[in-house]
């Protein structure tokens, strides 16, 4: 029911965990549960995504205190590790190696680590940042690294991809699809970029564009190979007129695109999902999966499942409608049963 890496629950416990949800031994035995708030403390990391090698658990975000990108890392993610409290900078802008050409330093958002393990075993970072040419507008680059702790090396003189007069493109994800075994990048038309920060900014700027949109690369997860296609829409004024973190999965027949909706800044933001038979779509049958008032918390989103382990990373405020106050990162698990997504 689930990937080869990730042994199958038994349904029987999963069922058992329920009924004897107050032992919290037995839940965790079973369902694995690594739900947990705030795990670095008070520390500002949105918009994380995680990829495990060795064993180790290594975690993303966005630009925040000084790095262009922070990452942490913990050891034993699986069984209760703690996480690095002291955040690193995988990519770091003063050219060692070497930051891109024509993006701005510390201006990088939601990047997002792959491993090439079908092209030369490298690691591969989509990112956005700011041109250097157009502040307003986000543009996705792809750095490499042998390692996955980087150094990150982007030595181009233009971003990967770039839709600028639509208002860029953010929040890149890649995929590779455990079936046909080709790799994909989907991402966000930052349509708000281009009309005064949108609907969130002011009720008066509505900017329809935030559309999820797919490309296939070759193995290098760079060279485009088809697309771009428009996967899925933004609701209108439901979604505040804007969806973004786009995360593609697959499990058992079904692909899973993950997003958040509403206002980044606000406790309207959500994660939800839409699944489809094909890759390229429709998508549909949309589910809300965290909202503000789930376990306390106030606008979830950026969340990132991991298929190799279960884990899911995600942000949430860390005070209610206010994001000066900086982004929790939270942990759980996730697993698919048919079109349904659960987590614990
Ligand atoms: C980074 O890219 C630059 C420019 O292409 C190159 O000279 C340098 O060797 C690269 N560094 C690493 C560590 O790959
Ligand atoms: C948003 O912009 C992209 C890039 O220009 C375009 O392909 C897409 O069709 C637009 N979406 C909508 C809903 O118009």
């Amino acid at each position: 029911m689930f990937f080869s890496t990730f042994a199958p629950i038994p349904l029987s416990l999963i069922a058992l965990a329920a009924i004897t949800d107050a032992s919290p031994s037995l839940h965790q035995l079973a369902l694995r549960d690594t739900m947990a708030y705030n795990v670095l403390d008070g520390q500002n990391f949105p918009d994380p995504s995680s990829i495990t090698i060795g064993g180790v658990t290594y975690v993303f975000g966005t630009t925040t205190a000084g790095l262009n990108i922070a990452m942490t890392k913990n050891k034993n993610f699986d069984d209760s590790g703690t996480w690095d409290q002291t955040l690193e900078d995988p990519f770091p802008t003063d050219n060692v190696p070497a930051y891109s050409n024509w993006a701005t330093a510390d201006t990088t958002w939601a990047p997002d680590v792959s491993q090439l393990t079908d092209y030369d075993g490298s690691f591969a970072m989509y990112y956005a940042a700011a041109l250097k040419s157009n502040s307003a507008v986000h543009c996705t680059g792809l750095a490499r690294s042998g390692t996955v702790t980087g150094p990150y090396n982007d030595s181009s003189t233009e971003p990967m991809i770039c839709p600028e007069s639509a208002g860029g493109a953010i929040d890149a994800s890649g995929f590779l699809d455990p079936t046909s075994k080709l790799r994909y990048v989907v991402y966000k038309i930052d349509g708000p970029a281009a009309n005064n920060g949108g609907y969130c900014a002011s009720t008066s700027y509505t900017s329809p564009n935030t559309s999820l949109m797919l490309i296939q690369t070759e193995s290098d997860g760079y060279t485009r190979v088809a697309g771009p296609v428009n996967l899925y829409n933004n609701d209108g004024v439901a979604d505040s007129y804007n969806i973004e973190a786009p995360v593609i999965r697959y499990s058992g027949g079904t692909y899973f695109l993950f997003f958040s909706s509403g206002c980044t800044s606000s406790n309207s933001y959500t994660v939800s999902y839409v699944t489809a038979t094909n890759i390229w779509g429709p998508y549909g049958d949309r589910k809300l999966l965290l909202g503000t008032g789930d376990d306390g918390l106030y606008g979830p989103g950026g969340a990132t499942p991991d298929s190799a382990t279960g884990n899911f990373v995600y942000h949430s405020l860390e005070q209610s409608n206010n994001i000066g106050a900086g982004r929790q990162l939270n942990t759980a698990s996730w697993a698919a049963n048919g079109d349904s997504i659960t987590l614990s």
